[in-house]
């Protein structure tokens, strides 16, 4: 069993910390807003720390999933950062999903100091992080992520290392590009049903079955038809996600029309309101135009 520190207790960060205490490991935690922090660890029995930096000490392994780029930037870097207080040999896994330079940029400043890197993305929702069921997509040196993986299956139903540091943020990416046109057309096919007076549930029962199906649509078509949206994966960080997506686009000079267009539709939902709704929301854009 591992000293593991994890950084940043959201909606994710918080039961996946909680699938580490209950797989036996040492496991202190930080987080921003202490209150979450001290909740944490009365319900799983581990340590809290002020700092990133004091959470980091002596740690084999420290995990994060904060935010975005300059959210990951300030755990990680300055006097209270967790490089700080890392030692020679230690592995930083980062699961927040941020862009593959600020990973590439972290990875040397880590390897200056004698600390290894490992982005490692994630995919499978609350429920996923929740259930212990989430696909880690990764990217590092080898023997780091050699190291890392028995400590993050405690939270993963599937977890690889693709490549180089960055390819785990880089095939995080091709997951947000796969969704984005998957949901729109999912709000369409229900948006469709409805107008054309057809019962949605009865629509989802067959077509689920068929060449179809998807994940979103097994799991989101009953609070699409219901038109509830308070929970899942916000369309902030979706339009974060695509946001990268497109510049790495530019980047590598891959074309994403759709990925672009979607990216606009998800700006409609933030207009009605929508940003903390989950991205299935799409269908309430379609609703509100008619
Ligand atoms: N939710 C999902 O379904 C899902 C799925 C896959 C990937 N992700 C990704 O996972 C990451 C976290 O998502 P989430 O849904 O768990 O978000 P969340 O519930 O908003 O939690 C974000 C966490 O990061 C902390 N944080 C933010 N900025 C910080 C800063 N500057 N310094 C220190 N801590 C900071 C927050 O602390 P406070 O408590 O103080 O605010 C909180 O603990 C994001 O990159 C997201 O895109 C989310």
């Amino acid at each position: 069993m591992a000293k593991v520190a994890f950084l940043g207790l959201g909606v994710m960060g918080y039961p996946m910390a909680g699938h580490l205490a209950k797989a036996g490991h040492e496991v202190t935690v930080y987080n921003r807003t202490t209150a979450k922090a001290e909740a944490w660890a009365k319900e799983h029995g581990g340590g809290h720390a002020a700092t990133p930096r004091e959470a980091a000490a002596g740690c084999d392994f420290v995990m994060s999933c904060v935010g975005n780029d300059d959210d990951l930037r300030s755990v990680c870097l300055g006097e209270d950062g967790a490089f700080a207080g890392m030692e020679k040999g230690a592995v930083f896994v980062d699961h927040t999903t941020v862009s593959a330079k600020v990973t590439r940029e972290l990875h040397d400043a880590a390897a200056a100091g004698g600390i290894a890197f490992v982005d490692a993305p994630i995919s499978g929702g609350q429920a996923g992080a929740e259930n212990g069921a989430l696909s880690v997509m990764c990217g590092g040196d080898e023997a780091a992520y050699d190291a890392a993986q028995p400590v993050i299956d405690a939270y993963a139903r599937i977890c690889r290392r693709i490549g180089e540091s960055g390819a785990g943020q880089m095939t995080k990416m091709c997951n947000q590009i796969a969704i984005a046109g998957l949901v729109q057309g999912l709000s369409e096919a229900l948006h469709f049903a409805e107008k054309a007076g057809l019962d949605g549930r009865a629509v989802v029962e067959v077509i689920s079955q068929g060449a179809a199906g998807s994940w979103q649509m097994s799991n989101r078509y009953e609070t699409m038809i219901d038109d509830k949206f308070e929970h899942g994966f916000a369309v902030d960080w979706m339009r974060k996600d695509l946001g990268i997506c497109l510049d790495t686009a530019d980047e590598v000079g891959a074309s994403l029309p759709v990925t672009a267009l979607v990216d606009q539709f998800y700006k409609d939902v933030q207009k009605l309101g929508g940003g903390r709704w989950d991205t299935s929301s799409l269908v309430k854009r379609l609703r509100a135009m008619g």
